[in-house]
């Protein structure tokens, strides 16, 4: 029986040892327990008639020891707390007052977008090239087996610069590709985030600037196929795990075969119609193997190498994600609605 009063005596001496105490409550919790009126050793001392006399002695000794190591601990916390709460205040620090909010700023829904298409594509081993808005009629058309006088320079009203028939704003992400082709030898394996201008209306759907990644992928033996799993890969990464792609055959000076791939969006509701024009697919990057020409004018043997590029536009991929129903308010930064887009991209 007497044992067990010890043991009890000598659990709480080591609760009082170890009680970690850090702010006012906490040491008032430790006054009240130990220290107060019906602190818990009252009850231990009436025990003293359990304990056999010649014990009594030693459980006296003990009592008392706890009582004195509670209150010493109790007065010097007691003086470290107001010392460093006098202190806060003479520093003019409230710790209680309440804070004012923490601004912290979001990124662009378009950044949002880029930065994780640049990480699904770093997974599968490209690298980040990027280069000038400013561009030279060669690089964005001529070398893209675009040259002057072609229809297909229709396609895209350029913005030229003023007194200038050769220095243009880049109209697609693609002059990137003659940039690299130019620079480096195969294996080639890069993605183009930046951004493209064109002379068009705006409207809701439509900006005369707007942003385009561009991909090329250049080795021997590339093929269709190569591009076909690359680009599903994407959309699955991107659009979720049951997506479903269809490669529509197109039209592209640079690239031959050419496609536009188309990823489904739905039919649910009389959005899903408007937005889809009723087919439930939405277009969302052009692609192709590379043309020879191309790969020729920038000093790449046809025979070779072989390779295949995309480009895939940006706004309409986060319109799509956000629900942004106007192109528009992704160049307006107005903070209401900018503030809404919190990631951890
Ligand atoms: N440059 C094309 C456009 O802006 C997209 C594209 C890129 C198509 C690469 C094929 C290959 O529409």
């Amino acid at each position: 029986m007497s044992e067990q009063i010890f043991g009890e005596l000598d659990a709480i001496l080591a609760e009082i040892q170890s009680a970690e105490i850090s702010d006012l409550d906490q040491l008032e919790a430790f006054r009240i327990k130990y220290l107060g009126s019906k602190n818990i050793l009252k009850p231990l001392g009436g025990q003293i008639r359990n304990v056999p006399n010649e014990k009594k002695k030693e459980f006296g000794q003990l009592l008392n020891k706890i009582k004195q190591e509670a209150a010493a601990k109790y007065q010097s916390l007691q003086d470290g707390l107001a010392q460093s709460q006098s202190e806060n205040q003479a520093a003019g620090i409230d710790f209680s007052a309440p804070t004012q909010e923490l601004r912290v700023g979001t990124r662009h829904p378009v950044s949002l977008v880029i930065n994780r298409i640049i990480e699904i594509f770093t997974r599968l081993g490209f690298t980040i090239a990027e280069d000038r808005e400013i561009e030279d009629d060669w690089h964005n058309f001529t070398a893209m087996n675009t040259p002057e006088h072609h229809p297909a320079r229709d396609m895209q009203d350029t913005f030229y610069l003023q007194d200038s028939t050769t220095r243009l704003l880049r109209t697609h992400t693609s002059s990137v590709q003659s940039r690299v082709m130019t620079s480096q030898q195969p294996p080639i394996r890069i993605i183009a985030p930046g951004r493209v201008y064109r002379n068009e209306t705006i409207s809701a759907r439509s900006h005369c600037q707007f942003h385009q990644v561009e991909g090329l992928y250049i080795d021997k033996n590339v093929s269709f196929a190569d591009m076909k799993q690359t680009l599903l890969y994407y959309a699955k990464e991107m659009y979720g795990e049951d997506v479903r792609i269809r490669l529509r055959p197109s039209y592209f000076p640079f690239t031959e075969p050419s496609a536009e791939m188309d990823v489904y969006w739905g039919l649910k509701t009389e959005r899903d119609h408007k937005i889809t024009k009723g087919t439930g697919w939405l277009e969302i990057l052009g692609c192709g193997m590379v043309d020879p020409n191309v790969l020729s004018n920038c000093g790449i043997d046809p025979e070779e190498y072989s390779g295949f590029a995309f480009g895939m536009g940006i706004e309409r991929q986060a319109m799509l994600q956000y629900r942004i129903g106007d192109i528009r308010m992704l160049f307006e930064n107005d903070v209401r609605f900018l503030k809404q887009f919190r990631s951890a991209y």
